[in-house]
């Protein structure tokens, strides 16, 4: 059932490129060939002014920024109890119409950003492959300025005027290994993507010295959702890291006779999309260790008034997958139990309203988009 509901996040489209790409922005370096190195980024990463205006917030943020006002745009992913998503900066925004101000919603002080309130993450699934490190989960995304119907959209460092969204976001990790496995040091990461909406989300980051950064983080399938870009065999309730092997680059598939295709996404224009032609293939995940959620995220605890996440929301029914009950089990998934829910995303029934007169809006941009909105 979630995977269903997973599959219709993003349906909104919410990153490609509304606005069309023009001459003055065009000029301008993309944001994800900006390098800074975390002890000494900018005040903003782009100081410039285009079409969509100014960067909203800024990238230095220290003790005085943090809290719930900050406009932090520097977001750190580094362990299940360690990572930040990208959100409005004002309650009951959707993504589509924010997506260019997001702000650093983290799970840890000293990062000078907003805190996610304690209770709003409901589970948890953090997977480290070779390529990259993924976190999917389930949040009450009311509780970080999302509004409560929000179908959400896709957030990545391009864009089709390439300043990304949010504009001069950034994305730093101490995970990788390429970074020697140290906490205290850490790594820009250049590409990433992070599907926000419908009460749940994935940020994946792609190791810089990994295989594969472009593709694992792949930017232009913002329309089919976390069940396409992020297969994964997070559950509501759950909170645990794993080790998994790679997914298919998104987009990638093998069809009945073997044969490996690539997916193009229909531009707006052709209106939502109601059937994909493959079922994303959840990978092998190994070596799962669960966690109490009041054990994880003790800082937010502390900074909101204690709503007690009862983290065990454990009865996930349905799920083909019997975890290990109790605080940390350890399982081992293949991604054949685990994919075999999902039903290809057909976007049938019109949960999200809002998605759809977004991209009825979109379409009377298509003569204009056309290519563009493959870039986005
Ligand atoms: C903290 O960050 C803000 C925003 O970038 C900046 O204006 C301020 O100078 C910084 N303060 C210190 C002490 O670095
Ligand atoms: C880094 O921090 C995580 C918890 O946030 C911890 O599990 C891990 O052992 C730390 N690694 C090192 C090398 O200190
Ligand atoms: C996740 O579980 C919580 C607590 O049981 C529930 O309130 C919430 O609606 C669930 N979220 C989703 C997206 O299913």
């Amino acid at each position: 059932m979630s995977t269903v509901a997973l599959s219709l996040l993003a349906i909104a489209a919410a990153s490609s490129g509304v606005l069309a790409q023009d001459a003055t922005t065009s000029s301008l370096t993309p944001l994800a060939s900006k390098h800074f190195d975390y002890t000494n980024l900018p005040y903003q990463a782009d100081p410039d002014n285009g079409v969509r205006g100014t960067q909203q917030g800024y990238n230095r943020c220290n003790s005085t920024t943090e809290g719930p006002e900050s406009m932090c745009q520097t977001a750190l992913i580094n362990h299940l109890d360690d990572f930040c998503l990208w959100a409005p900066p004002k309650p009951d925004s959707t993504i589509g119409d924010t997506e260019g101000e997001e702000v650093a919603w983290c799970t840890k002080k000293g990062y000078g950003t907003r805190l996610i309130p304690a209770g709003a993450l409901t589970g948890v699934q953090l997977t480290k492959t070779p390529d990259y490190i993924q976190v999917v989960g389930y949040i009450d995304q009311t509780k970080i300025n999302i509004a409560g119907d929000d179908g959400g959209g896709e957030l990545d460092p391009h864009g089709a005027d390439f300043r990304g969204n949010p504009l001069g976001g950034l994305v730093y990790s101490n995970a990788f290994t390429s970074n020697g496995g140290k906490n205290d040091s850490f790594q820009q990461v250049i590409e990433w993507h992070n599907f926000m909406g419908s009460n749940q989300f994935c940020f994946k980051i792609c190791d810089p010295a990994g295989s594969n950064p472009a593709g694992f983080c792949q930017h232009i399938y913002d329309r089919i959702g976390v069940a396409y870009n992020c297969p994964t065999a997070a559950q509501n309730g759950t909170f645990e890291y794993c080790e998994g092997e790679s997914q298919d680059p998104p987009g990638i598939y093998t069809d009945a006779s073997g044969a490996v295709q690539t997916y193009s996404q229909p531009p707006e224009s052709l209106g939502v999309i109601t059937s994909l032609p493959y079922t994303p293939k959840v990978p092998a995940s190994s070596n799962c260790v669960q966690i109490a959620s009041a054990a994880l995220f003790t800082d937010l605890a502390s900074a909101t008034a204690s709503a007690t996440a009862s983290g065990s929301g454990a009865s996930a029914t349905g799920s083909s997958k019997a975890t290990g009950s109790g605080a940390s089990g350890s399982a081992t998934r293949t991604g054949a139990s685990a994919g075999a829910s999902s039903t290809g995303g057909a976007a049938s029934g019109d949960s999200n309203g809002a998605a759809t007169i977004r991209i009825s809006a979109a379409a009377t941009f298509a003569g204009v988009l056309g290519a563009i909105a493959f870039l986005a």
